[in-house]
C-alpha cells in the first residue's frame, strides 16, 4: 500500500512542522486541532514559513500555492478517517495519547497506519490502546521540523516489518534521513541528548563555568549549532525535565535524573524561550542575556 493521504493530530510546534513537510513532499494532508483558534494559529505559522521560502526563492509562487492546496485544517477527527497514515503530535501524556488512538482505531479502516511523534513514552504502551499494534510505529521528528534533517522511525516487538519499511520510505519521501530505532525509552537521540543537557546543567550547578562559557565551549569546541543551555531553553526546561523523569523512571540511572537546579527553574516557571526566561532572558530575542541563577 502506498501512503498518499496523511492525517496529523495536533497543530502545535511539532504538528504544524510535520504538516508543512508532508504537504511540501506532495502528500494530501489534513491536520486536526481541538479549536478553530488553534487550527488558525498552526496554519498561520506554516503560512509564514512558506511565504519566507517563496520570498527567498527556495519555492516558486506556484509551488507555494500547490503546498497550501494540499493542506487542510480541521477540528473534526472524522476528517482523518481516509488517511493512509495518521501521525499524532499532541501533548506528551500517555492517557491523552491512548484515548486519542482508541478513538482513531474505531474511526479508521484496518489498513490505516498509526504513528506517534512521542519523544519519551514507549510506542508499545501507546499502541495497545488500539487493535492494530502491528500497524503502529514511532515517527520522532526534531524541532524545527522543516529544518532538521532527521526522523527516527521506531518499531515495536509487534510492528509488521512491511509496515515499518513503508514508514521508513515515507520518512525518506519527506526529504528526511530516517534512522531505525527500537522502542527503548528516548530512542537513539534523546538517549544520548538528554544526559548531555543534564550534565551541562550539573556543570553549571557545580560552578565549572558560566552559562555563556558552557554554551560557547560546546558551540565552538565541538561545532554544535547551539550550546547545551541554549538548546535546553529551545527544547523547553519543562519538557526536558519531563523527559528526564520518564527516562529516570525507566532506567533508574543517575545520568537521567533531573538535577535540582532544573527542577527549581521549572517550579519557578522558567521554561526557556516559550516563557521568555530560562538560562537566558529573551526580552530582546536577538540578544538573549544570561540570568542570575545562584
Ligand atoms: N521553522 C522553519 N525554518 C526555520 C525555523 C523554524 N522554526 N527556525 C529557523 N529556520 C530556518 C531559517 O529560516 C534559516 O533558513 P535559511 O538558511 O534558508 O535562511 C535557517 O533555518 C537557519 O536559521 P537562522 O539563520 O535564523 O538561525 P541558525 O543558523 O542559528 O539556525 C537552528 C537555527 C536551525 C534552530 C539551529 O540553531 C539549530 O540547528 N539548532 C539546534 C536545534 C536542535 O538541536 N534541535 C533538536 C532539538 S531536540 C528535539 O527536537 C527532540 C525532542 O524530543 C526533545
Amino acid at each position: 500500500m502506498a501512503i498518499e493521504k496523511v492525517g496529523i493530530v495536533g497543530c502545535g510546534l511539532m504538528g504544524s512542522g510535520i504538516a508543512q513537510v508532508s504537504a511540501a513532499a506532495g502528500f494530501s494532508t489534513v491536520v486536526r486541532e481541538v479549536s478553530p483558534e488553534l487550527v488558525d494559529k498552526g496554519l498561520a505559522g506554516i503560512e509564514k514559513n512558506l511565504a519566507r521560502l517563496v520570498q527567498k526563492g527556495t519555492l516558486s509562487d506556484q509551488q507555494g500555492r500547490e503546498i497550501r492546496g494540499r493542506l487542510k485544517g480541521t477540528t473534526v477527527l472524522e476528517d482523518l478517517k481516509n488517511a493512509d497514515l495518521v501521525i499524532e503530535a499532541i501533548v506528551e501524556q500517555l492517557p491523552a495519547k491512548r484515548e486519542l488512538f482508541g478513538a482513531l482505531d474505531r474511526l479508521c479502516p484496518e489498513k490505516t497506519i498509526f504513528a506517534s511523534n512521542t519523544s519519551s513514552l514507549t510506542i508499545t504502551e501507546i499502541s495497545t490502546a488500539t487493535r492494530r499494534p502491528q500497524r503502529f510505529v514511532g515517527l520522532h521528528f526534531f524541532n524545527p521540523v522543516p529544518v532538521m534533517k532527521l526522523v527516527e522511525v521506531v518499531k515495536t516487538i509487534a510492528t509488521d516489518p512491511a509496515v515499518y519499511e513503508e514508514v521508513v520510505a515515507f520518512g525518506t519521501r519527506l526529504g528526511k534521513t530516517a534512522v531505525r530505532a527500537n522502542d527503548s525509552t528516548g530512542f537513539i537521540v534523546n538517549r544520548l541528548l538528554v544526559p548531555y543537557l543534564l550534565d551541562a546543567i550539573r556543570a553549571l550547578e557545580e560552578g565549572v563555568g558560566s552559562v555563556e562559557d558552557i554554551d560557547k565551549g560546546m558551540q565552538l569546541g565541538c561545532n554544535h549549532p547551539m550550546g547545551p543551555l541554549t538548546l535546553t531553553d529551545f527544547v523547553g526546561l519543562d519538557t526536558t525535565c519531563y523527559i528526564a523523569n520518564i527516562m529516570f523512571e525507566e532506567f533508574k540511572e543517575k545520568r537521567f535524573a533531573p538535577p535540582p537546579l532544573l527542577k527549581r527553574m521549572v517550579q519557578a516557571g522558567l521554561y526557556g524561550r516559550k516563557s521568555g526566561r530560562g538560562f537566558y532572558d529573551y526580552t530582546d530575542p536577538k540578544n538573549p542575556r544570561s540570568i542570575k541563577l545562584m
